[in-house]
């Protein structure tokens, strides 16, 4: 055995990320065999047709452009006022719920999936999501001794499994007074699927009757992390409207980033918005989660955050900046429809895609699949039960023609 000086909670904890190592094999068979015969689809960024990191011009002036003191200045632990107002005002568009909403400044969206998962389970608590998920969702609650458990997200005609989450709520909700449900829509990472607007109602609904029994509390969390690259922006806005006048039993929280809507990933700034109709839950939701960011990561990044707050506030400016985001939101899904067409016309299976930055094709034997893919010059990401195609990063040229590789490398495993 070897030795190991950490705590027992602590032991056996690995950080080794899939994604990052693919990434980095592809980067090794570009320099090998030349950047324009190697297919990069594994990180979630958006790259240029050129294949180059998309820096929205907008974002890249005025973060460019700050007075000295934004870059060096502590911000506050609860985030900059303006950025918090923005950050609302972003998130939600034309449809704010009627309801009190407070804000608190993550480390990303992943920091307010941290916070909720941290603030609002109990240790040995189940956290709910489906089963087609983002990694990291297990990761935090692992690495915060919770379980995460799924329901699946698909029922048999490829629709919102409202049954599936209804059962596997009331599981969760026999064992635990906290039942918190993590929904990555619109656009989900790894699908690309988004609820419609009749699933939310199901949602809603289904959450009022259950406080309705007195004893559970429910805590709804929308990870919103590509709601810009989900489709028109105030039809994707939609659903939050539905958030307005809830029960005081039931709480949203939506984690909203920086990191792909104004391309700072590397920033690390987003925020988490609470949505209740309780004054106390409300001023509960500032104290308790700013005060986690004190004792995590204490305040976040300054610049990021008036860069935000400056175009938001300035009318011009976010014209300007939304006019060119939503090209790449057309880009992005252009690429994917590339894919989805000419999967549907060779008879490749694909989960349905409606927004976002990737796809996936479901298999049972996806880490074969990805690396004989390999031997063709293309790196994607093997999941558990499918394979990730990141369509933000894969120029149309490539693109086109890469159902047909899959579908010959499924056919000659066997997997067709
Ligand atoms: C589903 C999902 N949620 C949230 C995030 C949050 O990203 P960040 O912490 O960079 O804001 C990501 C990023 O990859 C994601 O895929």
């Amino acid at each position: 055995m070897t030795m190991s000086m950490a705590a027992t909670h602590a032991r056996g904890k690995k950080a080794k990320d899939n994604i990052f190592v693919m990434n980095a094999r592809a980067q090794e068979d570009a320099k090998i065999n030349g950047k324009e015969n190697v297919l990069n689809g594994t990180l979630g960024s958006i790259m240029d047709e050129e294949d180059n990191i998309v820096f929205l011009k907008a974002v890249e002036k005025e973060y460019l452009n700050l007075p000295r003191n934004e870059y060096v200045a502590y911000a506050p632990i609860a985030g900059l006022p303006e950025f918090l107002e923005a950050a609302k005002s972003e998130c939600f568009g034309e449809s704010r719920p009627d309801a009190l909403i407070e804000a608190v400044a993550t480390a990303g969206g992943t920091g307010g999936i941290h916070h909720l998962v941290h603030n609002y389970t109990n240790p040995e608590d189940i956290v709910l999501t489906a089963d087609w998920y983002w990694g990291a969702y297990e990761q935090i609650c692992g690495d915060n001794h919770r379980h995460l458990e799924t329901y699946p997200l698909f029922d048999a005609e490829l629709k919102f499994n409202f049954e599936g989450f209804k059962a596997k709520v009331l599981e969760v909700a026999a064992k635990q007074e906290n039942v918190v449900t993590i929904f990555n829509s619109p656009g989900n990472n790894p699908t690309g699927f988004s609820l419609t607007d009749e699933d939310w109602d199901k949602v809603i609904a289904f959450a009022k009757e259950l406080i309705g029994n007195g004893k559970n509390k429910f805590i709804i969390a929308c990870d919103v992390a590509y709601i810009d690259y989900s489709g028109e922006k105030q039809t994707v806005r939609r659903f939050f409207k539905k958030f307005s006048q809830l029960p005081k039993e039931i709480l949203v929280v939506a984690c909203y980033s920086l990191s792909k809507g104004f391309t700072m990933y590397g920033q690390r700034v987003g925020a988490m918005i609470g949505i209740t109709s309780d004054a106390d839950v409300a001023a509960e939701f500032k104290e308790i989660n700013a005060l986690t960011s004190r004792a995590t990561w204490s305040n976040i990044c300054r610049p990021a955050m008036r860069t935000m707050a400056n175009i938001v506030m300035d009318p011009a400016k976010l014209a300007a900046h939304e006019a060119e985001r939503a090209e790449y939101c057309e880009l992005v899904q252009e690429r994917a429809h590339i894919f989805t067409e000419e999967a549907k016309e060779l008879g490749l299976p694909c989960l349905p895609y409606c927004g976002g930055f990737f796809l996936t094709i479901p298999t049972e034997h996806a880490k074969e699949v990805v690396e004989e893919l390999t031997k063709e010059h293309v790196y994607v990401i093997a999941l558990k039960h499918g394979v990730r195609i990141a369509a933000c990063s894969i120029p149309k040229k490539q693109m086109r023609g890469l159902a047909k590789i899959v579908y010959d490398v499924m056919h000659r495993l066997g997997h067709l």
